[in-house]
């Protein structure tokens, strides 16, 4: 899906269904947030901060990166109306940048399946990080009745983990923790959570 896509659905981005699908991933990596309140967090293609701004007490500072100007803009009115202090956003691609910005976890939801350089947006993260920091990435599993030319239908626990491993993280955790009836594309998906240590 190209960006222009996200530009134009940014104001309609918050349906009570993707309220919903943030409301489960959001459970899911509070657990893996605990005792992190000294820590810096990346939101790496946050869009409207739906599952984020969650997160925000869990954690010492919030930097939403996203490379739709508009998804930012509705972020950061959410940011002002609940008063979050320690909350901000940055406009930025790092598949076409390369980052000056360092942090001890950076976060990934729905985001890697829109990208088609998966390697090289793992590979610039895994630089961002501090050295024993760790990458969240939350996205659905394979999954073959799905076919786009723009999107990934998913990503194999094996092939995922390979490539993190390539890329230098130590260990990574890859588990199964949300199947959902027309989640992904219309169609019944699961989605998983990759822990990867740095
Ligand atoms: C499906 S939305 C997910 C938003 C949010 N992470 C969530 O879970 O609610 C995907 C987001 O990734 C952003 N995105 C897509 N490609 C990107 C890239 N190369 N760099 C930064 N953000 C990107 C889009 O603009 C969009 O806001």
């Amino acid at each position: 899906m190209n960006n222009n896509v996200f530009e134009q659905m940014a104001k309609r981005y918050d349906t009570e269904e993707r309220m919903a699908l943030a409301k489960v991933i959001e459970k899911e990596v509070k657990l893996e947030l605990q005792n992190s309140k000294s820590k810096s967090l990346i939101d790496y293609g946050s869009g409207t901060g739906l599952v984020s701004l969650e997160l925000a007490e869990l954690v010492e500072s919030i930097l939403l990166v996203d490379s739709s100007k508009q998804m930012l803009e509705v972020a950061e009115a959410k940011i002002a109306q609940k008063g979050i202090t320690n909350a901000n956003v940055r406009y930025a691609d790092f598949t076409k940048e390369t980052p000056e910005l360092k942090a001890d976890i950076v976060f990934m939801s729905l985001v890697l399946l829109h990208i088609p350089d998966t390697t090289k947006i793992i590979q610039e993260l895994f630089h961002i990080l501090n050295d024993g920091g760790k990458l969240l990435i939350v996205d659905f599993d394979k999954n073959d009745n799905i076919s786009h030319p723009k999107v990934h239908n998913g990503f194999s626990h094996d092939e995922l983990k390979e490539k993190l491993a390539e890329v230098g993280f130590q260990s990574t955790e890859i588990r199964t923790f949300y199947h959902g009836k027309q989640i992904f594309m219309n169609q019944d998906a699961s989605m998983f959570i990759a822990t990867c240590n740095k």
